[in-house]
């Protein structure tokens, strides 16, 4: 391995081609808890796009408006890719996916039906007679919105073989150009996965005329490793998502894929058409808008995937870093942690800066990032590029709000009751109270909720530092839920109290956002 094939992006025969479907933002978003605004979505939507996602599926029309109305401002957003919306088969559901990616460059629609006797007979109650006819209607029926249809064979490894070929071929027959094959509960492994797509391939009439896809979950820890055996013998295109979110135990994580292709170009010829310098800063965008914290050990992204503890390790590292590195950090996006700027720096040295991380800002919005990054580098001393991404996404991440914070000051200590003395500005007027709590976290929120009183749950309190140190930045994520909604507040200051109460008014603002679309003009009546 040379210097050069540690770090370069891979590139190979058009045959090759492994296409990227990503799901963050329907299979991700569909666990429990990881649900996002239409913001955070259009921000994920643009940052897949631009890194080079081959197709982005926006979400599930039929389940709610909100859902509907993601994926056609995803499908108005995005410029390269192709924008895919789930449909399960019947006319409805199609007829709302139809609608939803109309606007897209390259609308697909994505239809699906379960397969396997156990969701047949339970799921579906159908006979598996009725299950052929309703994947003909379903495609055919796609094919009337759009000429790139993908069809699904929902718990494809639990089904019986035969089955699964007669499917796919009604499948292929009625107009489908897609024909993905999802291990739906994470139960096969490699050799099985690999012998399903090989019997398909060898049994099906005109399979060679379609893109065979993986989607496969990680129940038992096998999402990647069975995505990547399908892609061996002959898939190209793979279902999977930032950071490996998904339901229960998530989908296959999208950098491992990527990853694993390009640095084992040697065994494995397939690429994928994905910048992998954006795969850091998609998984800390993802984190961020869905409060789900990346594990440390993370491979690929994790914060000690490229950290080395040891003295033999350090000191291998030190003679040559390929003594334990299989792919440089910077393949990835993570840049030593660079100490950036002070307090002395200018606007015009803050936005080149901005923009050599890839990030496009609106003017306001470079403008409030600059006014928070000087607020922080007047209290801290070493401001690093993670400061700067955790800034500005949560300053992005901040949209209309009615709530402000103003000011906090806290008594904690080990003699109670510790008190929170809070000011805010609720629609253009600052109110202030003082509030008691069994902690300081505690009578922060109670003063929250005494100068807006909300039938809200608090579902999550996170906290973490940004980077290292005492004066490390923390970062602090709220989840709340109220009526089976949840939103995800966060955020960011060198005081922790300060973070958590910004946390919490953000989720707050974002449950305006969704309780104001019913009563627009009464945000009096949204407090109980
Ligand atoms: O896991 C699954 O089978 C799915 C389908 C809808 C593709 O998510
Ligand atoms: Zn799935």
């Amino acid at each position: 391995m040379t210097e050069e094939t540690h770090n370069a992006q891979k590139i190979g025969a058009p045959e090759d081609r492994v296409l990227i479907f990503d799901t963050t933002l329907r299979d991700g978003e569909q666990s429990p808890g990881a649900s996002m605004t239409l913001g955070e979505k259009l921000r994920v939507a643009e940052m897949l796009d631009s890194m080079g996602v081959d197709v982005i599926e926006a979400g599930f029309p039929i389940a709610s408006n909100g859902d509907f109305e993601a994926v056609s401002e995803v499908s108005k957003l995005v410029k390269s890719a192709t924008v895919c919306g789930l449909a399960r088969a019947g006319a409805k559901d199609i007829d709302r996916a139809g609608a939803a990616v109309k606007h897209a460059k390259s609308p697909r629609i994505h239809t699906f039906i379960s397969t396997s006797p156990v969701h047949m007979k339970h799921k579906l109650q159908m006979q598996p007679e009725e299950v052929l006819e309703a994947i003909a209607f379903s495609v055919r029926h796609a094919r009337k919105y759009t000429d790139n249809v993908e069809w699904s064979a929902e718990d494809a490894t639990r089904t019986d073989r035969d089955f699964l070929c007669k499917s796919v071929e009604i499948a292929i027959k009625a107009g489908a150009n897609t024909i993905n094959i999802p291990d739906t509960v994470g139960y096969t492994l490699p050799q099985e996965y690999a012998e399903i797509i090989t019997m398909l391939r060898e049994k099906v009439p005109n399979i060679d005329k379609v893109i065979l896809s993986a989607h496969c979950h990680n129940d038992l820890g096998l999402a990647v490793a069975n995505s990547l055996a399908g892609v061996a013998v002959g898939l190209r295109q793979v279902e999977c998502t930032i950071n490996g979110l998904g339901e229960r135990a998530g989908n296959a994580a999208m950098e491992e894929i990527v990853m694993a292709l390009n640095v084992r170009h040697d065994l494995m010829p397939q690429w994928t058409g994905i910048d992998t310098t954006c795969l850091s800063r998609a998984s800390k965008l993802v984190s961020a808008v869905t409060a789900f914290p990346v594990q440390y050990n993370k491979a690929i992204v994790g914060q000690n995937a490229f950290a080395h503890e040891s003295g033999i390790h350090q000191d291998g590292m030190l003679k040559d870093n390929q003594t334990y590195e299989i792919m440089l950090p910077e393949s990835v996006g993570i840049s030593k942690s660079t100490l950036i700027m002070g307090k002395h720096s200018g606007r015009h040295a803050f936005r080149e800066k901005i923009h050599e991380m890839g990030y496009q800002l609106a003017d306001n919005e470079l403008q409030e990032a600059f006014f928070r990054f000087k607020e922080l580098a007047d209290k801290k001393k070493h401001v690093f590029d993670d400061d700067i991404i955790a800034l500005i996404d949560s300053e992005v991440a901040r949209g209309n709000e009615h709530i402000k914070f103003v000011s906090l000051q806290v008594i904690a200590g080990s003699k109670g009751p510790q008190e929170a003395k809070l000011e805010l500005d609720i629609d253009g007027e600052v109110k202030a109270v003082k509030s008691t709590g069994d902690g300081p976290v505690d009578a922060t929120f109670n003063a929250i909720k005494e100068l807006f009183p909300t039938r809200a749950h608090l579902q999550l309190y996170q906290v973490h530092a940004v980077t290292q140190g005492t004066d490390a930045q923390a970062e602090v994520s709220v989840r709340l839920e109220e009526d089976g909604k949840t939103v995800t507040g966060r955020g960011i200051d060198t005081d922790t109290m300060v973070a958590s109460a910004r946390a919490y008014i953000s989720a707050l603002n974002k449950l305006l956002v969704k309780r104001l679309r019913h009563a627009p003009d009464d945000i009096a009546a949204l407090q109980i």
